[in-house]
């Protein structure tokens, strides 16, 4: 069994991280757009949910194509999230205020509006020209490469050069060339530009795609899709992480965490082992696609939604990082479904359900990160037509359907549950115009339910969700076991309940979890004894029903007891 030693205690390991999508958070300047001092202006919420990092999504020079993933200038702010003086003065409100701050390095491509690649496309003899990857024309057409955005594939030809280039994302989203030891250079001098400011570290934004085999083999068919096999993770991805950690990350005290699509359990120790040197984080995504065809993503498959599956994603997670390494538990991002639509019930059970996935999210192994609004229990948007969107991910298949004949009302009813947006409508601060948000049209729509969900109303209610989380980070932060116990898996064939002990040293923790719309019992087993055990917390506010070695829960009711 484990126990708190000088080695493994890390600041990273003890974080609370809150992830703001900055376009969505609050607008200061009443452009329709979330900015910098928007987030300045809620600095006190962050402080009193008990949060200590800070994951915000690109706020550097875009264009915009596909949200700030797509940079035209890595140094300097998009003039309409704000200025650098802006970004320095939240940088210092947060620290502050004890928060620290992760940026999010956008990795693999630039904008196509980027000086680089401007450069790069003018002529095939420009300098820049191996900053990205060119198939010259005369060479035929490239072999197939999928495109996340875009079914006609991931190359474009520019007549300019009567050339193709690659982009695994948007059109507009060019790959950087990292075989080009120069752009590698560049891009470690924009990170240790971005520390040198005082930032804490960084997300890194698909990864696992900078490396990847330039012989451009031919792809089966039936792997066109498969981003583990082909796409991700190519030859040299270890050789430049190493890298990237001697020339930046080893020189300073910060937090690393990769995007990591596409890398398997068995994989994930080679990034993160400590000897190994590369990122100290990653976050996979095998919760986010429990019960969805990982080849189509744009269709929900609730048919196939077990939680003894769930069960096991995590719990297989966890065991890879059981004694090196270091794991993350999140539900959701702005990539994703709002959490309590996706793993709960965002109807009658609301705010039982959102209480229990904080339960779950604050006492697993690896470092919790709460997506803006999930602490108030924010739905899916659920827009009825495509006139509605703004992700690029979203229109574009759209238009392909519509091209090819094909039902665009299927499509619409499965952006209900799948689409990024549904996490990315404005978050809903209090009763006004636009949730609070902005007071003119924000540049997408917010929910309508915002009447009965939001800040305002959640800091007047003492039974909110709101309250709920901050005590459960409290208690995260006060018991060392949720940090650096072990995990342990019970009844894992159980299909209603979710239950798992930590333990450290000689304290214990029992998590018991009723996933489920219905009243459930769970027996304890011999090994522990739960009658006298103390309440840590309980999401209803009825006492929880314990007899002997029975724990009788309500629907969606979450509960922690310390086992003495
Ligand atoms: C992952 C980001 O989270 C997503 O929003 C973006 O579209 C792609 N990477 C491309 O950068």
């Amino acid at each position: 069994m484990h126990s708190i030693n000088k080695e493994n205690k890390q600041w990273w390991k003890e974080a609370i991280v809150y992830q703001i999508y900055p376009r969505s958070f609050k607008d200061s300047n009443n452009d329709g757009i979330g900015d910098i001092k928007g987030i300045i202006s809620k600095l006190d919420y962050l402080e009193k949910l008990g949060i200590n990092v800070v994951w915000l999504n690109p706020i550097f020079c875009s264009p915009n194509d596909d949200m700030g993933y797509d940079v035209s200038d890595y140094k300097n702010i998009m003039p309409e999230m704000g200025s650098m003086q802006d970004f320095e003065e939240l940088l210092k409100g947060l620290h502050k205020r004890g928060i620290k701050l992760i940026a999010d390095l956008v990795l693999n491509h630039t904008s196509d509006e980027h000086e680089w690649f401007k450069q790069s496309r003018s002529s095939r003899n420009n300098i820049y020209r191996n900053y990205y990857h060119w198939w010259p024309a005369e060479k035929g057409t490239p072999p197939k490469r999928f495109s996340f955005f875009h079914e006609e594939g991931a190359w474009t030809y520019d007549a300019l050069t009567n050339s193709y280039y690659l982009h695994y994302f948007s059109r507009k989203q060019p790959d950087l060339n990292w075989e080009n030891i120069v752009v590698r250079k560049e891009m470690y001098s924009m990170m240790r530009f971005w520390l040198d400011k005082g930032v804490d570290g960084f997300r890194l934004d698909a990864f696992t795609f900078i490396s990847k085999d330039i012989n451009y083999p031919n792809i089966p068919k039936e792997y066109e899709h498969d981003c583990l096999s082909y796409y991700a993770s190519g030859p040299h991805l270890h050789n430049y992480i190493q890298e990237m950690n001697v020339e930046v990350f080893s020189k300073y005290d910060i937090m690393t965490v990769g995007e990591a699509s596409g890398i398997a359990p068995e994989q994930a120790l080679l990034f993160t082992a400590t000897e190994r040197k590369e990122l100290q984080t990653l976050y996979h995504f095998d919760h986010a696609n429990w019960g969805r065809d990982k080849n189509n993503l744009y269709y929900p498959d609730t048919s196939n939604r077990k939680l003894s599956d769930l069960k096991k994603i995590f719990t297989k997670w966890n065991d890879v990082f059981k004694t090196d390494g270091w794991g993350t538990a999140y539900f959701t991002t702005h990539d994703q479904s709002r959490m309590v639509s996706r793993f709960g019930n965002d109807t009658v059970f609301r705010n039982e359900s959102s209480k229990l996935l904080f339960t779950f999210l604050l006492s697993m192994r690896g470092t919790p990160y709460i997506y803006q609004g999930d602490e108030i229990g924010m739905t899916n948007i659920r827009f009825n037509t495509i006139e509605d969107y703004r992700d690029i991910h979203t229109i574009n298949y759209y238009k392909h359907l519509v091209a090819n004949g094909k039902n665009t009302q299927a499509f619409i009813d499965a952006q209900k549950e799948v689409s990024r947006e549904n996490s990315r409508t404005p978050v809903q601060w209090n009763n006004n115009i636009n949730a609070g948000f902005t007071n003119t049209t924000p540049w997408l729509k917010v929910n309508d339910n915002y009447n009965k969900i939001n800040v305002a109303l959640a800091e007047d209610d003492a039974d909110s969700i709101l309250y709920y989380v901050r005590k459960m980070i409290a208690l995260r932060k006060l018991l060392p076991v949720f940090v650096y116990g072990d995990y342990e898996l019970l009844a894992e064939d159980d299909e209603k309940i979710f239950a798992f002990t930590r333990s450290i040293d000689d304290e214990k923790i029992l998590i018991v979890l009723n996933f489920c719309n219905e009243s459930n019992v769970f027996i304890s087993s011999s090994s522990f004894n739960i009658s006298n055990a103390t309440t840590l917390i309980n999401n209803y506010n009825t006492k929880p029903n314990i007899t002997d070695k029975q724990l009788c829960l309500q629907p969606w009711q979450a509960i922690i007891l310390k086992l003495n």
